[in-house]
């Protein structure tokens, strides 16, 4: 989907008390990649609760176009019928990546080293994001890109038809920029090495070990040293996809600021490179425990119970975790307005390239909401003002950006006036049924 249409206005009024269960879809991050590495298996992988978000979706059919089958079997059930590594098609057309930045880039590392070309475009918010990050460890492989100015989309990359291995430090902490350099790797000869000095998520590694690669992670003070062994034939796999416990994010931050909350979000993947922010909510005294802990697939998993927490108090997010909840701060935001005192966000520069420059967009809608935010290049403070005291009553714009549009509803369901969102229409990237899930739980958010 390169846009999604005409926008489509929300609204959220304050709630009496969610109650409930919340069964989040499956994870973002892990159903790119099973559709990824099942198109790069000989044979057939199944996939089971994969998140059917549009930027998912995308991947599935760029996969189809590549040579892969991929089939729906319905109530979340999917098969890939792979080509094997180096075994992509050239596609006949521009491959669509949507809103996706994660879509779009691990897909050019997959065809990177295969002797093939293609063309990538997406939405005005993918067409505007860095590609350079991506297409600068490509080049060590022998691929080409040609984009736009300052390496933007629409970009043409030229596959290299003799892969050489490469061995590369990634400059900003991505998890993206690390996946697509490994799925490259799988095509060259040889032992691909990548470098992360802070540990992003990890379910690239993972997967890898389990299609089959041969994939090591040594821990040193230069940070994590990954090593692939090239060209293996990967074995199709029968995958359980997690839930995403970035979108578990909402249901659990709305039931923390809303008076009178007790909701359960079962199946929740806590992979410590993911969990970053439930850690934080609970050092801002939020009630929120895990239920059930157990590991599932090689990955830990709870449910999470949160109730409302009235006594939440601001605090400074150490710089260390910010990777394991990137995609958190905007919710977190919202949270620290409920908090006493202020919450610092440091170290989060990545914030700015984002679906849209989440600081920006934060901070302009919290302060149309009464709050006061200040920023810099790489941080943010939020002066909680504490419960009840949190005006809301402003209609912001959601900038193509899914997670900006979630949090501000997830404010509304508190403030003491309803917040509007200009285009709710982005929260089918990945969490389709946001809406439906919260009224549920008695939340009232509407389309207008
Ligand atoms: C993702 C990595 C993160 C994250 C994105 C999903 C992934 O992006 O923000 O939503 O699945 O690898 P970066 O790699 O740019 O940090």
């Amino acid at each position: 989907m390169s846009s999604h249409g005409e926008p489509i206005p929300m609204i959220a009024r304050k709630c009496a008390g969610l109650k409930g269960e919340a069964h989040v879809p499956g994870d973002k991050s892990i159903s790119h990649r099973s559709l990824i590495l099942g198109a790069l298996s000989i044979g057939e992988t199944r996939i089971t609760g994969l998140l059917e978000g549009q930027d998912v979706l995308d991947t599935g059919r760029a996969m189809q176009a590549f040579g892969a089958e991929v089939e729906d079997l319905g109530g979340g059930n999917w098969r890939v019928q792979g080509v094997g590594v180096g075994g992509f098609a050239e596609p006949d057309n521009v491959i669509d990546c949507g809103n996706s930045g994660t879509g779009v880039r691990l897909i050019m590392g997959a065809m990177a080293t295969c002797p093939i070309t293609a063309t990538f475009s997406g939405d005005a918010s993918l067409n505007g994001r860095p590609m350079a990050r991506v297409t600068d460890p490509l080049a060590l492989f022998g691929a080409q890109a040609v984009g736009r100015e300052g390496g933007r989309l629409p970009m043409t990359i030229v596959g290299a038809r003799n892969p050489v291995p490469a061995r590369y430090t990634v400059p900003v902490p991505s998890a993206q920029v690390k996946s697509a350099v490994l799925f490259a790797g799988l095509n060259a000869p040889g032992e691909t090495v990548v470098i992360e000095k802070e540990a992003t998520r990890d379910h690239t590694e993972r997967m890898l070990a389990g299609f089959g690669a041969s994939v090591s992670t040594e821990v040193t003070d230069e940070g994590r040293i990954i090593t692939l062994q090239g060209q293996p034939e990967l074995t199709p796999q029968s995958i359980v996809v997690p839930r995403d416990p970035s979108s578990a994010a909402f249901p659990v931050c709305a039931a923390i600021i809303t008076e009178g909350s007790d909701v359960l979000v079962p199946n929740i993947g806590l992979n410590p490179t993911r969990a970053g922010l439930f850690t934080t909510l609970i050092e801002m005294g939020a009630d929120l425990t895990y239920e059930n802990m157990r590991e599932e697939g090689g990955e830990p998993v709870a449910d999470l119970r949160a109730k409302f927490s009235p006594d939440l108090k601001g605090i400074s997010v150490p710089p260390a975790r910010a990777a394991s909840m990137i995609d958190e701060y905007p919710v977190l935001s919202v949270v620290a307005a409920f908090a006493s005192g202020t919450t610092e966000m440091r170290g989060v520069k990545e914030l700015r390239v984002k679906e849209s420059d989440r600081i920006d967009a934060m901070a302009q809608g919290l302060r149309a909401a009464g709050l006061t935010v200040e920023e810099g290049e790489d941080w943010w403070t939020v002066e909680g003002r504490g419960f009840g005291s949190v005006a809301g009553g402003a209609t912001v714009e959601s900038r193509l950006d899914h997670r900006i549009a979630m949090s501000f509803l997830i404010l509304g369901m508190a403030s003491e006036k309803p917040m509007t969102v200009d285009d709710g229409g982005p929260i089918a990237t990945s969490f389709p049924i946001f809406e439906s899930l919260m009224a549920g739980l008695g939340a009232t958010v509407e389309r207008l």
